[in-house]
């Protein structure tokens, strides 16, 4: 039976439940190797403020060495008994060195350790999501850079509204992946705070050098008050919440996939290696991974809204309920970084059926609001050209035929003001061609934003973070 570390003022054994029921190392065990780094940079400045020896350190930071290679290399025996991963690792160094290692943890609580641990990890798994998030984009450029001739119908509440260019449309979703990748920059800056020195709450009488700590993690800056910071957990919050919003993107997209991938629509296939079957249906090729990434939202959702209780009303400072933080967070950790490449291969693989978007713009008399416009042109105020036009459409619609088959004669029997240059108005590459306005669909419009998206992705990868969320004005 492994001693506790915290067993002095114990008579009994602890109960066998509370036990099964209070550890954490079955999952927290994923820190243990931030926790070892954490260690050894507390070992070291122990050394240099004098508070262990230089051979005292030596031994320490070796014994710790050792064990991090034990664990990379599975050969480390994790027990439940020893409660965390905290315990697991200073129990495993007091075998390796002796009583030692019951030095390593002067001026230092589980509390301020666990939530360095948890710091140091998180940092690294933001970094991966912004890789992600910007190998995504990239393939979104691409997509709309091979796909620039390809016209499709804008929706709006599901039903035709306008022609768009697909490539347009595609980097409607680069934009918001743009944010995203923004806000996790964001949320790393958060992180990247140490809390080491706060101790269990109230900070340490030791003469402890908490920068040197902090420099040597990579951290930005060390935490002010020592009560919130062992008990802070915004930043995972923040984390969490940023992978909420990223997730309701990747939901939307999927479901986009979804619906284009139906026969209704069939705009899009996808590669068979993408793809599930059924095991009754023999002719069923189902988008099961992009309903996976629309159905795992619900998790990541679940799992901010799960921490946002638990610290609900949690007096200051350090809680056990705190242990609760990890489980959610680990789980959208994994969700988000496995969900970012998935739906960057379908992205990737996804088969545009050209002709069949275009077939679609046919229908719903997409040049409508073209129309309108080209009487606005012609002096009649925006309302009156909207009804009129509505009436026009209400023609077509009783005679079964597309606004553009109309002759002159017809549609001068609604305004007398239509000339012979109508019928440029109502073709869908001029509907798209027009819309010049900044943000707009078109084509020289979507080659600038993607111009621009390249040039953006380019200086991100060489370093330069960027912040501009908006076109300068
Ligand atoms: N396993 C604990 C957690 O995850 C570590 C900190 C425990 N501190 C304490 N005083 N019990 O929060």
């Amino acid at each position: 039976m492994a001693k506790k570390p915290w067993g002095g003022r114990f008579k009994a054994e602890t109960n066998k439940l509370v036990e099964e029921f209070g550890e954490s190392v079955s999952f927290d065990k994923k820190l243990a190797l931030y926790d070892i780094r954490g260690s050894i940079a507390h070992a070291r400045m122990l050394g240099k403020v004098g508070i262990l020896t230089q051979e005292e350190t030596r031994l320490i930071i070796q014994g710790l060495e050792e064990i991090a290679r034990e664990i990379r290399e599975g050969r480390f025996v994790w027990r439940k008994e020893l409660e965390d991963v905290h315990m697991n690792i200073e129990a495993a160094l007091r075998e390796k060195i002796g009583p030692v290692a019951g030095k390593l943890h002067t001026a230092r609580s589980r509390n301020d350790q666990v939530v360095t641990d948890v710091r140091l990890f998180l940092r690294d798994v933001a970094d991966q999501v912004v890789e992600r998030l910007r190998y995504l984009r990239k393939v979104l450029v691409k997509k709309a850079r091979e796909n620039m001739a390809v016209l499709m119908p804008g929706f709006t509440h599901l039903q035709h509204a306008q022609p768009v260019l697909f490539a347009h449309h595609l980097m409607a979703y680069y934009e918001m992946f743009r944010r995203d990748t923004q806000r996790f920059c964001a949320v790393r800056r958060e992180i990247n705070v140490c809390p080491l020195g706060s101790a269990a709450l109230a900070g340490t009488p030791f003469p402890i050098d908490r920068e040197m700590v902090a420099q040597e993690l990579g951290f930005e800056a060390i935490s002010r008050n020592s009560m919130d910071a062992v008990s802070d957990r915004d930043f995972i919050l923040s984390f969490l919440s940023a992978a909420a919003i990223t997730f309701v993107h990747l939901s939307r997209l999927m479901e986009e996939i979804i619906l284009w991938m139906s026969p209704e629509f069939s705009f899009i296939d996808l590669p068979d290696e993408l793809c599930t079957g059924s095991s009754i249906m023999p002719q069923k090729k189902n988008p099961d991974v992009a309903e996976l990434i629309r159905g795992k939202t619900g998790r990541v959702f679940g799992n901010l809204l799960s921490l946002l209780t638990v610290l609900k009303g949690l007096p200051l400072t350090y809680n056990r309920d705190l242990q609760e933080d990890k489980e959610p967070l680990f789980d959208t950790c994994e969700t988000l970084l496995s969900a970012l490449s998935l739906s960057t291969l379908l992205i990737e693989g996804l088969q545009v059926k050209a002709e069949r978007m275009r077939k679609a713009c046919e229908e719903g008399h997409l040049t409508a609001t073209d129309l309108a416009d080209y009487l606005v042109l012609k002096g009649i105020p925006f309302r009156d050209a909207h009804h009129l036009v509505g009436q026009i459409v209400a023609y077509c619609e009783e005679k079964g035929c597309k606004l553009w088959e109309l002759s002159l004669e017809e549609l001068r029997n609604f305004s007398p003001e239509i000339a012979e240059d109508v019928f440029e108005w109502l073709t869908l590459e001029g509907s798209v061609s027009r819309r010049k306005v900044k943000g707009g669909t078109a084509p020289e419009r979507v080659q600038e934003a993607l111009l621009e998206a390249e040039k953006e992705l380019l200086s991100e990868e060489r370093g330069g973070e960027n912040d501009q969320s908006h076109t300068r004005i």
